[in-house]
């Protein structure tokens, strides 16, 4: 038989292991004392072979089969000595963030992309078998969907000298779109459409965001899912995010065991490394189990805000940020809440509609919205959602309140003049998901090539 692949180590100048990617599994290759010597000088880390041999039971430990080589042919050679992995002994992630075009040939990165492609077959599993519709919403809008203004800008007009109009301003008609256009940081809005008539759609795409957060958690460019559905509420919706999130972290335990050992494992080493109280006290793949079989909590943003305040760490004033009834919440209030208070993922009703999208559905307290976002332990906000303002009086009104321009806005409004009906939905960060399941600690590391502030390399 043949195999190809690239070395990851040779002992003994005898026993090769050979990787192809497929699954963290090296094979052996054992090279008999005939194979040629000027062949033999260029096995070394890296190389990529191919090799003719027979497969015959291994009298080693490790494996149950081998390949005894009859014939190797190095396809490509790999200087030692120039070889930036075998540079480094146990390289750091954030060495290895330097060099992403390789890291894909470690066994740490091989894991975290197989659970990634799994995770984002399984969204797709998950939703044709509840019969959504995928649809795929516009990369370049002239929507901002979630009125934040954290927009990446596109445009062909010359940088220096761009057409202005009399007042000065930049005179976009003249741009490639007659218009000033943007990436998307959403395609809610889009879905929304869709859900008119198909009732139940999603998205999965790249979205972008130009917040200036240089946090573990943030990335310019990530990839979102986004149901949504016509006549579901805020109930229907909690229930779908909840199961679909189940079900992508049970297709995965299914499915990549050995990486996910492998990750666990990686993880245990690691909070050995820190002080006793800052360790945590469950295993990967213990989590994961525990949030397949255990009922998310729900609570309301205001019973959060009272836990908040009710407890230690707020009366010690370990919070860096404020907590009152109106504040958005920060990521050390949320990880609180699902990390020391609840121990497991939360979902939260009900917040201030101040703080949130024009879209979300106005309860009828005058105060607060339909909206929801679950939170996990380890990652804060992994799901942000809402049910949708479908009167379009309301609708209106609240986006006069916010300074939205609803003429240019007709289109979305049309839904609510033809046909309205409740309806609702979520976004899911992808990678967050990812970070979630792999229990790795920095976003940057679950996405092949991360797009941060200050940095678009490869
Ligand atoms: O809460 P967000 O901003 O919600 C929306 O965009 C809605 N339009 C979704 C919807 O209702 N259809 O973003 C949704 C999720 C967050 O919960 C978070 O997981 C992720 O997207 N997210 C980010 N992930 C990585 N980097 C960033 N900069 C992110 N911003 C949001
Ligand atoms: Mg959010």
């Amino acid at each position: 038989m043949n195999v190809k692949g690239w070395v990851r180590s040779f002992r003994n100048n005898q026993f090769i292991a050979l990787n192809d990617g497929s699954c963290m599994g090296n094979i052996q290759v054992v090279i008999t004392l005939d194979t040629d010597e000027a062949i033999v000088k260029k096995i070394n880390n890296g190389a990529s072979l191919s090799v003719d041999g027979t497969v015959i039971p291994s009298l080693g430990k490790g494996q149950k089969y081998e390949i005894k080589a009859d014939s190797i042919t190095i396809l490509g050679e790999c200087d030692p000595e120039q070889f930036p992995l075998q540079l480094k002994n146990r390289p750091s992630l954030e060495y290895l963030r330097e060099i992403a075009h390789l890291r894909f040939r470690t066994n740490t990165f091989g894991a975290v992309f197989r659970i990634r492609h799994t995770l984002a077959y399984a969204v797709h599993k998950f939703y044709n078998d509840r019969g959504f519709v995928y649809l795929h919403t516009p990369i370049v809008t002239a929507s901002d969907a979630e009125g934040a203004g954290e927009m990446f800008s596109v445009t062909t007009l010359p940088l220096g000298k761009p057409p202005l109009n009399e007042d000065g301003s930049i005179n976009f008609k003249e741009d490639f779109f007659g218009r000033a256009t943007n990436l998307t940081v959403s395609g809610q809005l889009e879905a929304e459409l869709g859900a008119m008539a198909l009732s139940e759609v999603y998205t999965f795409g790249p979205t972008f965001r130009a917040e200036n957060s240089n946090t573990a958690r943030h990335l310019a460019e990530f990839w979102m899912i986004e149901p949504e559905v016509a006549f579901n509420d805020i109930n229907d919706n909690m229930d779908l995010a909840e199961d679909f999130i189940k079900y992508v972290v049970s297709y995965v335990l299914e499915h990549n065991r050995e990486d996910l050992e492998f990750l666990a494992q990686r993880l245990a080493d690691e909070e050995k490394q820190k002080p006793m109280n800052e360790r945590s006290d469950i295993a990967l793949i213990d989590k994961l189990e525990f949030v397949v079989k255990n009922e998310f909590e729900r609570i309301n943003y205001t019973q959060a805000i009272e836990i908040l305040i009710d407890s230690p760490a707020y009366k010690k004033k370990k919070f860096t940020y404020d907590v009152k009834w109106g504040i958005d919440m920060q990521s050390e209030h949320e990880r609180y809440l699902v990390e020391k208070h609840f121990k497991k993922p939360v979902i939260v009703t009900g917040y201030p509609r101040d703080i949130k999208a024009f879209y979300m559905r106005q309860n009828d307290d005058g105060k607060t919205v339909a909206a929801m976002d679950i939170l996990v332990p380890g990652i804060g906000e992994l799901v942000g959602g809402s049910q949708r303002e479908e009167r379009l009086d309301k609708l209106t009104q609240r986006m006069k309140e916010m300074h939205i321009p609803a003429e240019e806005m007709y289109w979305y409004l049309d839904t609510r003049r033809f046909g309205t009906v409740p309806h609702a939905g979520f976004g899911l960060g992808f990678e967050r998901l990812v970070l979630f399941v792999t229990g790795m600690t920095n976003i940057r590391d679950v996405i092949p090539f991360p797009r941060t502030p200050k940095n678009a390399e490869f």
